[in-house]
């Protein structure tokens, strides 16, 4: 979080207070810019924008907030040092050099339009993470504010989520009458970047537990032979910092290395996970939720997969339309845009996972900038800029897609992957 002043924090709570306010506004925008808070500045210059249109002192402020300083360090580092070209737009507004900012942005446009933090990748909380007193290297995270309602779409992911994992943790009386315990985990699988770590976050949050996440690959230390002491490592600490939801991310990594180096001691490092994951009929893992993600689940070692381990699997699918609308509200959110219909958006934008969507509405707002400085005018991000910017992105889960239809057809033992082959069939893709 940015550390705003008390005249900044007090003039924001006026201007929620009233958002026609322009002039009070502006005053906001130029105190965030004199803070060095150029995206916060955007923000607030393209909501005056959008009170006022085509008003002067909110045009220049705009200006201002979008043109990066001359001494931003990592600007001048990137600056080139060939003569400027003649820029060719109407007169400069007063305080940007536009003649500069062209030059800065050359062939290479950095991301104007810094990240915020995802709410996915929020920030990680001090408490539990690097403690000095936890000799152990794996970060884990406080309960933080992510809950399945800020997962877009998906029902039918949350609602196997309640069901198989939610429920019967929330509610112990239900648990004895179906006979559930608290016994095994649940493996998300699915393409790349289509929320798998997002959503094992939100069930954190949904349970108000420590967040532990950690990729199998960085527990696997094949030269070291460290990897059964990782693993062992890992579990002690979510169990000591239970209630915990340990995500075990590219779990396929086990198996997978496993069939590339036979000798590799990875046997072991699998049964150690076996032995962990079963310390939960124990009561070791009282308070230890383990979830697992995988691109490749047909990688997985099927031990694992045995009832009491990681037995339920989720199909995490690219996002649906209500799913993809709220992952452009959300990257579209602080960034100066006019006119954007979100509804015709999200329908250009079928097949596009979570990231492929934030690559898209980064690409559109280079664009724009792009634009902005070759023409000397600040313009917002609009409609076109994104439909232009959807036309060159191809979904990035369409060869996972090739691979997994493979799968679905010759290798879906036992049903595991009946959900894959019901989508697959919806999509005409089988
Ligand atoms: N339903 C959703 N609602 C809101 N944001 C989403 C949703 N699905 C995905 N996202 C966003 O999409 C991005 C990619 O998601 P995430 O990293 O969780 O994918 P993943 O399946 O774990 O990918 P990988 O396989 O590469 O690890 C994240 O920024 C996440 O916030
Ligand atoms: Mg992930």
């Amino acid at each position: 979080m940015p550390d705003h002043s008390p005249l900044v924090q007090s003039l924001r709570t006026a201007v929620a207070g009233a958002p026609d306010d322009v002039p009070l506004r502006l005053h906001l925008a130029e105190l965030l810019i004199a803070g060095g808070h150029h995206d916060e500045a955007v923000a607030e210059a393209a909501v005056a924008l959008q009170h006022a249109p085509g008003d002067p002192q909110a045009r220049e402020l705009m200006a201002r907030a979008m043109g990066v300083p001359q001494q931003a360090p990592e600007m001048s580092a990137q600056a080139p040092e060939v003569p400027p070209q003649a820029p060719e737009g109407p007169p400069s507004p007063a305080g940007f050099n536009w003649k500069a900012a062209e030059d800065q942005v050359g062939d290479v446009v950095p991301p104007r339009f810094v990240e915020t933090p995802k709410a996915a990748e929020a920030p990680q909380t001090a408490d539990g993470a690097d403690d000095p007193g936890d000799a152990s290297a794996w970060e884990v995270e406080a309960p933080h504010g992510v809950r399945l309602a800020d997962v877009g779409g998906m029902q039918d992911v949350k609602d196997r989520l309640e069901a198989a994992f939610l429920a019967p943790l929330r509610n112990p009386e239900l648990r004895k009458l179906y006979g559930k315990s608290l016994r095994g985990g649940l493996l998300l699988y699915g393409p790349p970047g289509c929320g798998k770590t997002f959503i094992a976050r939100a069930v954190a949050g949904e349970l108000g537990a420590n967040f532990l996440s950690i990729s199998i690959n960085d527990v696997l230390d094949m030269w070291m032979g460290n990897s059964e002491r990782n693993m062992h490592e890992v579990f002690e600490t979510a169990r000591r910092q239970a209630p915990c939801v340990l995500f075990l991310d590219e779990l396929d990594a086990l198996g997978a290395k496993r069939s590339r180096t036979a000798h590799s001691g990875m046997r072991n490092t699998v049964n150690q996970l076996l032995t962990e994951l079963d310390g939960i009929d124990a009561g070791a893992n009282e308070g230890v939720f383990v979830l697992a993600a995988t691109n490749v689940p047909w990688d997985v070692d099927n031990a694992l997969r045995r009832p009491g381990r990681l037995d339920r699997t989720i199909l995490v699918l690219p996002p649906d339309a209500p799913a993809r609308e709220a992952i452009l509200r959300y990257h579209l959110r602080d960034r100066p845009v006019a006119n954007i219909d979100l509804r015709k958006l999200t329908k250009a934008t079928d097949g596009l996972s979570g990231a492929d969507l934030a690559h898209l509405c980064e690409a559109a707002a280079e664009r724009a900038l792009l634009d902005s400085a070759r023409t000397g005018t600040v313009r917002m991000i609009g409609m076109q800029d994104l439909t232009e910017a959807a036309a060159t992105i191809s979904p990035s889960s369409d060869p996972w897609f090739a691979s997994a239809r493979n799968v679905a057809m010759f290798a879906n033992e036992g049903g595991m992957y009946d959900d894959l082959v019901t989508y697959l069939k919806k999509k005409r893709k089988l």
